[in-house]
């Protein structure tokens, strides 16, 4: 289904960002592509247009991390933020914490050893029977301002886990429990709800986000005290992906930065979401120093095998930071980002 969702749209889509900037294909210098990780289904209707485009045109391609994309995104609209840098890339589908030492040079401090953090948003927003229709995580943050965040004592993940990884499976569960011992009816939706019903599920909303934000200020403590070890000059801290637009998550982190003289860079919430500026911005940051594919065939073959990249690494773990939790999961990774810029590297 979600193939087919992006095959029937993608052509319109292309067009319409096209015809929004005033320009046509022979305006462009360069197409920039995503390619992984993600879907890879939905990866390759996205890689095949990609190659339609430049191809017709004679464009050479670049392949985009679509992470890296979240992160650099930042220098968009930061002018000032340099390599190196930290960031904290929170979505639907990541948790991650790297130090990123140049384009397309990345240390992982921290990933997720379970569900991501707004994954736990959504499924709050959907047991709580809020409003879903701009995603969970609006919901939560809109419901939260109306409770007490302290009234629901869920506890905070990995607190004996002296490393940079997160867990939000064991946060879920406990807000489960405390939606089903408060006796609420997720059928009844929100708007429809009794006073006092709302009121605990403000309570609930407002007791999760607190949690689920304190994991994030505890792992970014740490993480930029590892990061101020290896990179002493850093900083800045970036704080992209959907999550990132939740203004109580931007508020604490801005806290816990200005504790080690850091500024947090966050990029307005239409770019923090998943966004095609985004990619095209990491386009423009591999053109300038080189770094793209010749332009492809006007038509590829049809047993055309395409590179894509579903699990994708952005850069090689830090150290101390390896979790035995997650060394079990490791099959059918491709090689990271970092290590294959690091081996083009050696070889120039
Ligand atoms: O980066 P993104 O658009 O897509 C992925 O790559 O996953 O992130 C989407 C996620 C969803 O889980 C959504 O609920 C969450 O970001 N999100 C928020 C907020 N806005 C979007 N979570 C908390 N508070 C928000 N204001
Ligand atoms: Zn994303």
């Amino acid at each position: 289904m979600a193939e087919e969702a992006h095959s029937q749209v993608i052509d319109q889509v292309v067009q319409e960002a096209l015809d929004k900037s005033g320009l046509t294909g022979r305006d462009l210098s360069a197409v920039a592509v995503t390619i992984g990780p993600g879907l890879s289904l939905c990866l390759r209707v996205g890689v095949q247009k990609a190659r339609r485009v430049a191809g017709s045109f004679n464009l050479p391609i670049i392949s985009v991390h679509h992470m890296e994309a979240h992160a650099l995104v930042a220098r968009l609209i930061e002018k000032e933020l340099q390599f190196p840098f930290m960031a904290l890339l929170i979505s639907g589908g990541h948790n991650l914490l790297v130090l990123a030492h140049d384009l397309g040079q990345y240390t992982q401090l921290g990933t997720t050893i379970d569900d991501a953090i707004g994954e736990a948003f959504d499924k709050t927003a959907k047991w709580l029977g809020l409003d879903m229709r701009k995603s969970g995580g609006p919901a939560v943050e809109q419901i939260a301002q109306e409770g007490d965040a302290e009234s629901v004592r869920f506890s905070i993940p990995m607190k004996q886990h002296k490393d940079c990884n997160f867990s939000f499976a064991g946060l879920k569960t406990q807000v489960r429990l405390a939606i089903a011992s408060k006796n609420i009816e997720a059928k009844v939706p929100i708007s429809c709800a009794s006073s006092q019903d709302r009121s605990s599920r403000a309570d609930i909303a407002a007791s999760f986000q607190r949690v689920a934000v304190l994991h994030l200020e505890e792992r970014c403590e740490r993480a930029i005290e590892w990061a101020l070890k290896i990179e002493p000059s850093i900083k800045h801290l970036v704080v992209s992906g959907g999550v990132a637009s939740n203004q109580y998550v931007r508020a604490r982190l801005d806290r816990v930065v200005k504790k080690y003289s850091l500024q947090l860079v966050c990029p307005p919430p239409k770019l923090c979401t998943d966004n095609g500026v985004m990619i095209a911005w990491t386009g423009i940051e591999n053109f300038r120093v080189g770094r793209y594919d010749p332009p492809p065939p006007a038509n590829d073959p049809e047993d055309f095998m395409y590179d894509l990249r579903p699990r994708w690494p952005l850069g090689e773990e830090y150290a101390e930071g390896r979790s035995e939790a997650r060394s079990l999961r490791r099959a059918r990774v491709h090689p990271s980002l970092t290590s294959l810029v690091q081996a083009s590297l050696q070889q120039q």
